[in-house]
């Protein structure tokens, strides 16, 4: 293939070689933000005098009906073409000639990548942030419906202390408004345009980067030719972010998934997220979260990739960082598929608070509430906490629970005991006396849920 850089050297390029080095098959999703990009610095060429008004013109024009074929299908992007960029300047040259060959004054292809990369990746950002949205809505829903519903909380995988499945539900809100914080976070710090950092050192031409920046929606230009060519810590951030929301993914995975097992019996997912086995004709599988889970090792994987690639690396732009892409367009699509699928398949899973309930009732989870009754009548909680252990040794020798002990027996360990701890210790009580700010009780669930409303609201998820 001719190659347009083809001038110092005259020997044809190697057809192994050659495949080896193009990057068209995972650039070429850039396709609308190269043209965008070099539409922008066409005009701006114009507009400085260093190519004239009227071949500014016809570039733009040209590329713009580059962009409506391409979207069209009329023109399908070669296969065999070296990256997206080198596609569309030949385009465009074998359409107006010389006037596309003045596009490229003043430019590099290394500020030309690093520009539509980020033009590309803060699209994706936003779009990644919408779903992330429509997922905290259906956690939402599913836990206000379930502000009441008792289950076991866990510490070790052990019953803990009962607590509502809406406020535990909430847990997972909290850290996806985390995650949209901290993608937005990597965009703000994306949203600086490389372009006019050239090759590496700038140009001698009368350039106007601010007229680019602003024309491309950027709130800055990088002010380092040789840091705007070859920074790629908006990729390691988004990819850290996406990295942080896939182990959250992973977790909220997990759960559904012991919590939709016999054992557990929680909740039910709806058919439409399930699948059975080729062999066992009992199975109903969770597929999806168990997907979800899994995927999350990629996602880090490209994080890694990205990291250790940029390790070392010389001063300025290497061919290394053509790898780039990959790994950053890997965990976008990765990212945003699970979201696609998690979002209804948390609306749609039935929800059994009564074996919620009944877990809550073994395994002791009110022994808290019951030191907690002798501390309010004055004991010190290290000598509570000790009598309420050897009363669960009793209960657990004579198999019953601290609910049945009769009071008797109770007296005969502490005193202090009266008919009202069993009150004091029933799993409603113990749920509904945790108004502590961020606990369980109905009390403080409202907080935290209209923190997640008022989320929901600022990014308009419905
Ligand atoms: N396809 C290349 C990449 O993705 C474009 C930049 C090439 N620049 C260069 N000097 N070879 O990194």
């Amino acid at each position: 293939m001719n190659k347009m850089w083809a001038g110092r050297t005259a020997g044809a390029l190697d057809k192994t070689a050659d495949d080896f080095n193009s990057s068209i098959a995972v650039d070429k999703r850039m396709y609308r933000q190269d043209i965008e990009g070099s539409m922008a610095h066409a005009a701006m060429l114009g507009a400085k005098g260093i190519i004239s008004s009227a071949d500014s013109s016809l570039i733009i024009d040209t590329l713009g009906a580059i962009l409506d074929d391409i979207e069209s299908g009329k023109l399908s992007i070669a296969a065999d073409a070296e990256d997206i960029h080198m596609f569309v300047e030949a385009e465009l040259t074998s359409r107006i000639g010389d006037v596309g060959r003045r596009l490229h004054t003043a430019r590099s292809r290394n500020d030309q990548v690093a520009l539509d990369l980020r033009l590309y990746l803060r699209d994706e950002c936003e779009e990644i942030v919408a779903r992330i949205c429509k997922l905290i809505a259906a956690v939402f829903k599913v836990a206000e419906a379930n502000k009441t519903t008792i289950m076991p909380g866990y510490t070790h995988l052990q019953r803990a202390q009962p607590i509502t499945f809406g406020h535990h539900l909430l847990a997972y809100a909290m850290m996806l408004i985390r995650d949209a914080g901290r993608i937005g976070d990597a965009k703000r710090r994306m949203n600086v345009s490389p372009l006019g950092c050239c090759a590496l050192a700038g140009t001698t031409y009368p350039i106007d980067r601010a007229m680019t920046a602003a024309s491309l929606g950027f709130g800055a230009v990088a002010l380092n030719s040789l840091d705007g060519v070859s920074d790629r810590d908006f990729c390691v951030e988004l990819e850290s972010a996406l990295a942080i929301l896939m182990m959250h993914l992973s977790r909220f995975s997990e759960e559904i998934i012991l919590w939709s097992s016999f054992e557990f019996g929680f909740v039910t997912l709806s058919d439409a997220y399930t699948t059975g086995s080729s062999i066992m004709p009992q199975k109903k599988n969770s597929d999806m979260a168990e997907l979800v889970r899994g995927k999350s090792g990629r996602v880090y994987g490209n994080l890694f990739a990205t990291l250790t690639m940029l390790k070392g690396l010389p001063l300025a732009y290497n061919k290394d960082m053509q790898e780039d892409k990959e790994a950053v367009f890997d965990s976008v699509d990765t990212v945003k598929a699970c979201l696609e699928v998690f979002a209804p398949m948390v609306e749609t899973m039935e929800v059994h608070a009564d074996a919620m309930y009944k877990a809550a009732q073994g395994g002791f989870i009110n022994a808290t509430d019951l030191a907690d009754y002798l501390v309010k009548k004055g004991e010190p909680f290290r000598s509570a906490y000790k009598t309420v252990g050897q009363i669960v040794a009793y209960a657990v020798r004579e198999k019953t629970v601290l609910d049945d002990i009769p009071l008797e027996i109770y007296k005969g360990f502490d005193a202090n005991f009266d008919a009202d701890l069993y009150e004091a210790i029933k799993l409603e009580t113990c749920v509904k006396k945790r108004v502590s700010a961020g606990g369980t009780s109905e009390a403080s669930f409202a907080a935290e849920r209209d923190f997640v409303a008022a989320f929901l609201e600022k990014n308009e998820v419905k």
